[in-house]
């Protein structure tokens, strides 16, 4: 059953375990970062050292499994299995239970203070929308399995090249997101297969009005896909936040609006996203507000994501916005972080605009680049099918690419 040779200074054993001991396997591993060789390793260990036998695990359906070992471990393995007259299958499948056992899935990190990412720019057709969706996507999909995202190395290489060698499969991040769609259009809302609310109801705009009509917490829909669980809301947007900017020039401390609204909130979620409109207005002022940092809350956790693509028309509508923002920071004395800028539907085939305006938004530093996202059909698509972009095509370049922003960010 076993095939001992050597590689490097391990030995290749190979064996037998039943399929889904196996995905347990692979992903407890990746979750504690861990290859699945060590911790084949450690089960081992600790099996060979328990003073009996574990109780009989079903191997029904094992197959072929291989790993590789220090050398020696696999032979006294084997004389335990002897002496506990059990099979090799079912010592290693108690090995591997027993590792999966003491190592438990490790608890989810959340942030203290609900974390808030205000994705901006007031040019329209740039991707907000988009990347909200996707970013909130990854930020939630489920922690018990794997899902491929697109490791570091291709941002450094910034050339839109697919590179398999460039995705691995990592747990999801597992996180409670609020998705705040702040856009009077309606796109968010739209895409993700909700309701826009209706315009004699309650809204955001009332509750950043100061008219309420109840609360805001019931107005929340679950984006409901498995991989997401229970942790993907939200809060849809209405017609009427076309009259928000009229509405707040009469509210006091009118920047603060978006910040009363939804604190009320926050404490069911690690992360809010905002989607906002394609507008420099007060609503502007008030994300933006909503993004500063607070008192006691570390840099870098929550602030303005500005969605940019890499044309030159992008440039001017950049320093517009880091413009305004940069008044709200003086003439308030926030403090205030960029999370960074994402180049988004980038195409390198379209040759020197392309690139030469990727190199200028990678110049800029600060906020750094965070994610280059290239145009793909299926972002489209799945705006078509009104369905979650990773839901509907979960394993797509796109996708990898989603999953590889949030984990930057996060
Ligand atoms: N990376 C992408 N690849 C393909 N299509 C995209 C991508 N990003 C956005 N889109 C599409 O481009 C259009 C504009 O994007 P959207 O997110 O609505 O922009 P914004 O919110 O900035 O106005 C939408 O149809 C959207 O689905
Ligand atoms: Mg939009």
């Amino acid at each position: 059953m076993s095939s001992p040779a050597t590689s490097g200074d391990r030995e290749k054993v190979v064996s037998k375990l039943p399929g889904w001991l196996r995905q347990n396997l692979k992903v407890r591993s990746a979750q504690h970062g861990i290859e699945i060789q060590s911790a084949v390793e450690q089960g081992i260990s600790a099996w060979t050292a328990l003073a009996s036998g574990l109780d009989t695990v079903d191997t029904a359906g094992a197959d072929s499994f291989a790993t590789l070992l220090p050398p020696g471990q696999w032979d006294v393995f084997k004389d335990t299995a002897k002496q506990r007259s059990v099979s090799l299958t079912q010592g290693l499948a108690q090995a591997v239970q027993l590792w999966l056992d003491r190592n438990p899935a490790p608890d989810i990190e959340r942030p203290v203070i609900t974390r808030r990412f205000v994705v901006c720019n007031q040019k329209g057709g740039v991707g907000k929308t988009a990347i909200t969706a996707g970013l909130g996507e990854a930020l939630a999909e489920d922690s018990n399995s794997l899902h491929p995202v697109q490791i570091a190395k291709q941002l450094a290489d910034a050339d839109g090249e697919e590179d398999p060698l460039g995705v691995e499969n990592l747990p999801g991040l597992g996180l409670r997101v609020l998705l705040v769609d702040f856009d009077p259009q309606c796109h968010l809302t739209n895409q993700l297969g909700a309701s826009p609310l209706p315009m004699d109801g309650d809204s955001l705009t009332n509750h950043m009005g100061g008219t309420p009509k109840g609360d805001l917490r019931d107005l929340i829909v679950t984006i409901d896909e498995e991989r997401f669980g229970d942790r993907l809301h939200l809060l849809p947007a209405c017609n009427d936040a076309f009259l928000l900017d009229v509405r707040l020039s009469g509210v006091r401390a009118r920047e603060a609006a978006l910040e009363r609204a939804l604190a009320p909130l926050e404490a069911g979620y690690d992360v809010v996203v905002v989607d906002c409109p394609p507008s420099l207005g007060l609503s502007m002022d008030a994300a933006v507000y909503y993004g500063r940092r607070r008192e006691s809350e570390a840099p870098g956790q929550s602030g303005p994501l500005v969605v940019v693509q890499a044309e030159d028309s992008s440039a001017d509508a950049y320093d517009l916005l880091t413009n305004q923002i940069e008044d709200l920071r003086n003439d308030m004395g926030l403090d205030m972080d960029y999370l960074g800028l994402v180049v988004n539907l980038y195409d390198p085939r379209r040759g020197y605009i392309a690139t030469s305006s990727l190199e200028g938004w990678m110049d800029i530093k600060d906020p750094r680049v965070v994610a280059i996202i290239s145009e793909r059909k299926e972002q489209k698509e799945a705006v078509r099918m009104k369905r979650a972009l990773l839901a509907y095509a979960p394993k797509s370049q796109i996708a990898v690419g989603m999953r590889a922003l949030a984990r930057e960010i996060s």
